[in-house]
C-alpha cells in the first residue's frame, strides 16, 4: 500500500473526518464574527521575501523549514508556513496603515518542512486570527479571551494559557546585554545551537529544549526588570484585564515564541492531553514588516492548529455533535423504476433532501443492505406495481412504518425531515 499513501507529513482527510474539521470551522466562523471578524483568504504561496522579512531570517521556520521553488517565471516562491505575513501583505492593500483598524480570521493548509511526528506534520492546517491597525492592551487581552471562547465552544477542557511580554525593540537591547553576559558566563555547558544563538538570537535560548541548558536557563537573570515602564505597564494592564475576565493564565518568562515579529504580549495555550507538541495555539502583539515597507503593519492575533485541536478532542472525547447525513436510499427494481426514482431523486435533491439512488440491477434484500451501510433514514421503493399507480413505498428505517405516497406527497413529507 505503500505507493499509495501521500507524501510524509501530509494526510488525506475522508468524508467522515472531514465533518470534525467543518465542526471546528463552522465553530470559528460562530464565535469571531461575535468580535466583529470576518474571513479572509489568501493565496497558499507567497513570494519568499514576504515570509524572509515578515517572519525574521535568524527564525527556524526561514532557515530550515520553508518550502521554496522558482516558478517558471524566475520568481522565488515559498508555501506559507503560517498565516500571518501573507495576511499583512494582502491588508496593505486596504487603509490599515492609517489607523483603521481590520479584524479578519482565515483557515487553512500551512506547510513546514518538519520531521514528521504525532501533532507535526509538514501540510498542516490553522484556524488564525488577526486584529491589524491598532496597539492597546485590551486588544491584547479581548484576543486571547477570544481564543479562551473558541476553545470553550469547542468543549476543550483544561487547557493551559502561558504568556509573557516580549517588550518592544528598544527594551531588547539593554535586557539582551543582561541575558548575553549570563550565558556567555554558562556557556561550556550549553549546546552548540545555544552557542550560535548567543551571538544571532539570544532570546532563543530561553526556549532551548535541551535539559543541561535548561538548568542554566532557569537560572537566567530576570530580563522583565530591564524593560521600560510603559512596556511593563502594558503587560500588567494585559494581565489585569484577564484576570477581571476571569481567564486563567500563567506568566512564563521562557515563552518567547519563534517568530521575530512578535513585541509585547506573547502567548501559547497547551494541553496536557498532547504530549511533546503540547502547543494548540499560539499568537501575540506584532510589528511585522513587509519587502519595501519602512513601516511594520502593527496587530495582534493567533493561530490554533487544527490536527492538534482535533487531537485534543480525541483525548478528551469531547468532540461536538456531527450532523450526520442520513440520506433517504433510493431502491428500484428494473430499469424503468430505476429511471424513474433517478428523476425523482433529482427533484428531491433540489429541494434540499439528501438522496442516494441504487444505479445497479440488485436484489430488493442488497439494496436494502446498502441503504442500512450508508445510515438512510427512509427508503424509497419502487418497482413495477409502484410505476403503473404513481405510488412510491417511503419506508421509515428507524420506526420501521411504511407510507404509500405520489411523488408530490412524497417531497412534502420528506422535507420537513430535513429541515
Ligand atoms: P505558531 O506557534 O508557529 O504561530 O503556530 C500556531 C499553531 O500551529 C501551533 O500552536 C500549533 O498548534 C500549530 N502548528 C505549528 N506547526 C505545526 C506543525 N508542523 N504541525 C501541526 N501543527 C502545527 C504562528 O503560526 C503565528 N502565525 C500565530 C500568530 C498569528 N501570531 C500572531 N498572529
Amino acid at each position: 500500500m505503500a505507493n499509495f499513501a501521500p507524501p510524509p507529513g501530509t494526510a488525506d482527510i475522508f468524508p467522515e473526518e472531514t465533518l470534525r474539521w467543518r465542526s471546528l470551522e463552522k465553530t470559528a466562523e460562530k464565535v469571531f464574527s461575535l468580535y466583529g471578524y470576518g474571513e479572509l483568504r489568501t493565496p497558499a504561496f507567497e513570494y519568499t521575501e514576504v515570509f524572509k522579512r515578515g517572519i525574521g531570517t535568524e527564525t527556524e521556520v526561514v532557515q530550515k523549514e520553508m518550502y521554496t521553488f522558482d516558478d517558471r517565471g524566475g520568481r522565488s516562491l515559498t508555501l506559507r508556513p503560517e498565516g500571518t505575513a501573507g495576511v499583512m501583505r494582502a491588508l496593505l492593500n486596504t487603509d490599515v496603515m492609517n489607523g483603521n483598524e481590520k479584524r479578519v480570521y482565515y483557515i487553512g493548509p500551512m506547510f513546514r518542512g518538519e520531521r514528521p511526528a504525532a501533532g507535526r506534520r509538514r501540510q498542516f492546517h490553522q484556524v488564525g486570527v488577526e486584529n491589524v491597525g491598532r496597539v492597546a492592551p485590551e486588544l491584547d487581552a479581548e484576543c486571547m479571551a477570544m481564543l479562551m471562547h473558541y476553545l470553550e465552544s469547542l468543549k476543550i477542557t483544561g487547557a493551559k494559557l502561558l504568556i509573557n511580554t516580549r517588550g518592544v525593540m528598544a527594551d531588547r537591547i539593554p535586557a539582551g546585554e543582561k541575558l548575553r553576559e549570563y550565558f556567555a558566563a554558562n556557556m561550556d555547558v550549553m549546546c552548540n545551537d545555544c552557542r550560535q544563538r548567543l551571538d544571532k538570537n539570544i532570546w532563543r535560548i530561553l526556549d532551548c529544549k535541551l535539559e543541561s541548558c535548561r538548568q542554566v536557563v532557569g537560572q537566567a537573570p530576570d530580563y522583565v526588570c530591564y524593560f521600560s515602564d510603559e512596556s511593563r505597564q502594558y503587560f500588567d494592564r494585559v494581565c489585569r484585564l484577564l484576570e477581571s475576565f476571569e481567564i486563567d493564565f500563567e506568566v512564563d518568562p521562557l515563552l518567547v515564541r519563534g517568530l521575530d515579529y512578535y513585541v509585547h504580549t506573547v502567548f501559547e495555550v497547551v494541553h496536557p492531553g498532547l504530549g511533546a507538541q503540547s502547543a494548540i495555539a499560539g499568537g501575540g502583539r506584532y510589528e511585522l514588516f513587509l519587502p519595501e515597507n519602512k513601516k511594520p503593519v502593527i496587530g495582534v492575533g493567533f493561530a490554533a492548529g487544527m490536527e492538534r485541536l482535533l487531537m485534543v478532542q480525541d483525548a478528551l472525547k469531547s468532540s461536538l455533535p456531527l450532523a450526520e447525513p442520513a440520506p433517504v436510499f433510493m431502491v428500484s427494481m428494473g430499469e424503468a423504476a430505476r429511471s424513474f426514482n433517478m428523476k425523482l431523486a433529482f427533484i428531491l435533491r433540489r429541494a434540499g433532501i439528501p438522496v442516494i439512488a441504487e444505479v445497479e440491477e440488485k436484489s430488493m434484500k442488497a439494496q436494502m443492505r446498502a441503504a442500512n451501510r450508508c445510515n438512510a433514514r427512509f427508503a424509497v421503493i419502487c418497482g413495477e406495481i409502484e410505476l403503473e399507480s404513481g405510488i412510491v413505498i417511503c419506508k421509515d428505517m428507524e420506526a420501521g412504518e411504511q407510507y404509500e405516497l405520489d411523488p408530490v406527497g412524497l417531497q412534502n413529507f420528506l422535507k420537513p425531515k430535513f429541515m
